[in-house]
């Protein structure tokens, strides 16, 4: 058995992927931030289903708790062979005009310096050159990454871009190394981000506006967590660097 550790996995797309995962025989750490209660629920449906799972709190935007979190995977007597960071916050609706400095240092301590540090720890972990087995790391990006955001959050899709750069730029690091580096582009998905955004029926209103979204509908978790568990696994072992937009032809 080995282990897969999903960031921010106690609410929506992390926690359709953490219950994938376990049902593909991975023992799976369930991060969350703030909410126990929900990554507890989580970690009790995976074990329901005869899956294995623990729940570890920790702020990915604090480099002293990232590095916490990965010494708490030490403790187990598997190696890591999959990261899913996926853990990502906005904030609500607004334009650059209006974006104050701090907001943008919150988006990017997050989105962009916590994924980052999340990917250093499981390179020292998987590399083969830092005698690891190898592993796969999926970037959760979003669509926004490339259309911008625009009278939204065009903060977010920054730091989406940034992530963007982050999957390609290591995936060549790190290829030689047995580790593969790979994305996830969600578009209009149906989950509590929204309402972080200010508005909680965002996708519905969306989906109802014809042209927006090519197939006419919101996504569900579980369709953005299948993308994610592929490119985990053996079935995506050629595959690098590259970029999966599960956003209903968006
Ligand atoms: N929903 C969409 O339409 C959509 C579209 C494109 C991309 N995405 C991306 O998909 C990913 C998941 O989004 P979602 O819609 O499933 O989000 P969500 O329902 O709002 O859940 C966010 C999760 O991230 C955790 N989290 C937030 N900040 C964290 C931090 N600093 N450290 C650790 N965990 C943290 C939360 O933990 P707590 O529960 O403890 O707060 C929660 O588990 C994000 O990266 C998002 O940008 C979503």
């Amino acid at each position: 058995m080995t282990l897969a550790l999903v960031t921010g996995a106690s609410r929506g797309i992390g926690r359709a992927t953490a219950i994938k995962l376990a049902q593909q025989g991975y023992r799976v750490a369930v991060n969350y931030r703030q909410r126990a209660e929900e990554a507890q629920q989580v970690v009790a449906q995976i074990r329901e289903q005869g899956g294995e799972a623990f729940a570890v709190q920790a702020d990915i935007a604090d480099e002293a708790q990232v590095v916490a979190l990965f010494q708490r995977l030490d403790q187990e007597s598997m190696p890591l062979a999959v990261l899913v960071n996926n853990a990502g916050i906005l904030f609500t609706q607004c334009r650059v005009e209006e974006i104050s400095a701090e907001r943008l240092q919150r988006v990017f301590a997050t989105n962009v310096t916590g994924t980052f540090l999340c990917c250093r720890e499981a390179v020292k972990r998987m590399g083969k050159h830092h005698g690891g087995a190898g592993g796969a790391i999926i970037n959760v990006s979003s669509a926004a990454s490339r259309l911008g955001a625009a009278g939204e959050y065009v903060d977010y899709a920054a730091s989406k871009g940034a992530m963007d750069s982050l999957t390609k730029g290591l995936s060549l690091e790190v290829a030689a190394q047995g580790i593969r580096v790979n994305s996830v582009r969600p578009g209009f998905i149906y989950t509590d981000m929204h309402a972080d955004g200010g508005e909680p029926g965002r996708v519905d209103r969306v989906a109802a506006t014809a042209g927006v979204i090519p197939m006419g509908r919101g996504g569900e978790a579980e369709e953005v967590a299948e993308a994610i568990v592929w490119l985990a696994s053996e079935a995506a072992s050629y595959i690098t660097g590259t970029f999966i937009d599960a956003a209903g032809g968006r």
